[in-house]
């Protein structure tokens, strides 16, 4: 059976003890209802180190949102990989769109830091998706090439095979409207044959591709089944134990 990923990103949201009421119901959740697959969650930062100490010993990990590329130094307002490590971060995103249209995070600066996270012994959660008017004009396939490929540029094929591509149409974050479960394994499908020419097939065939964009419990089936779909990146239906929950408790075989 495969391993699927399923992350929260918890965004700009929830204090410190609100972060961690919600670790503590996902927690009790997962210990009364286990999953076989992996799940992740990513508080903002201020509560990461809370958040750690509230899962210890469960099996949900942690990642940040968003790192520097440096170890340490005058980066006044920045946070390193080493101390996302310090809290105990296994992953963390780079690249979500949120970063790079919000806040100008360029393919440059996401390929540095996705070099930096496996020098930190962090393992990469990549975004890339298209804008409305990229995939009105027919340029999804080109936008999100040019992304992956400077994003793992830096990278050699067995870090490749133990990282997560997120593919998150930007028309989809927030706005309620999901790609179609073909939209989404169109273009998946199609970063996994990159990932197989840039580096080779063991990698491509073992790097978790996600999805990414107004993904609930209700339309979590159609998305998985997609062939190359390896799990979802969830924003606003994981700020609540109820509905992450039940994204997290799919079950394969309901879809069959
Ligand atoms: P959403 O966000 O689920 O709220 O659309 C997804 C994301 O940005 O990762």
């Amino acid at each position: 059976m495969r391993r699927y990923v399923f992350a929260g990103n918890w965004k700009m949201n929830k204090t410190v003890s609100e972060a961690v009421a919600l670790a503590r119901a996902l927690r009790e959740g997962l210990e009364k209802e286990p999953t076989p697959h992996e799940v992740v969650v990513m508080p903002p930062f201020t509560a990461l180190a809370e958040v750690g100490k509230a899962l210890k010993g469960s099996p949900i990990v942690m990642g940040a949102q968003n790192m520097h590329w440096e170890r340490e130094g005058a980066f006044t307002g920045e946070i390193s990989p080493a101390m996302l490590r310090d809290v105990g971060c296994a992953y963390v995103i780079l690249g979500h769109s949120e970063r790079r249209h919000i806040f100008d995070e360029t393919d440059e600066r996401l390929s540095k830091k996705s070099r930096a996270a496996f020098d930190n012994g962090l393992i990469p959660m990549v975004c890339v998706g298209e804008t409305l008017a990229e995939r009105e004009s027919n340029r999804t396939l080109e936008v999100v090439e040019r992304q992956v490929e400077r994003a793992l540029r830096p990278l050699k094929p067995e870090e490749v095979a133990r990282m997560v591509v997120s593919y998150e149409p930007v028309w989809a974050i927030g706005t309620g409207r999901v790609a179609t479960p073909d939209q989404a394994e169109e273009v998946q499908a199609f970063l996994r044959k990159r990932i197989a020419i840039s580096h080779g097939d063991d990698a491509a065939e073992a790097v978790r591709i996600l999805y990414g964009g107004s993904v609930n419990p209700g339309n979590t089936p159609g998305i998985m089944i997609q062939a190359d779909v390896d799990g979802v990146l969830v924003g606003g239906a994981s700020l609540k134990a109820e509905s992450f929950l039940g994204i997290v408790q799919y079950r394969q075989e309901e879809n069959s």
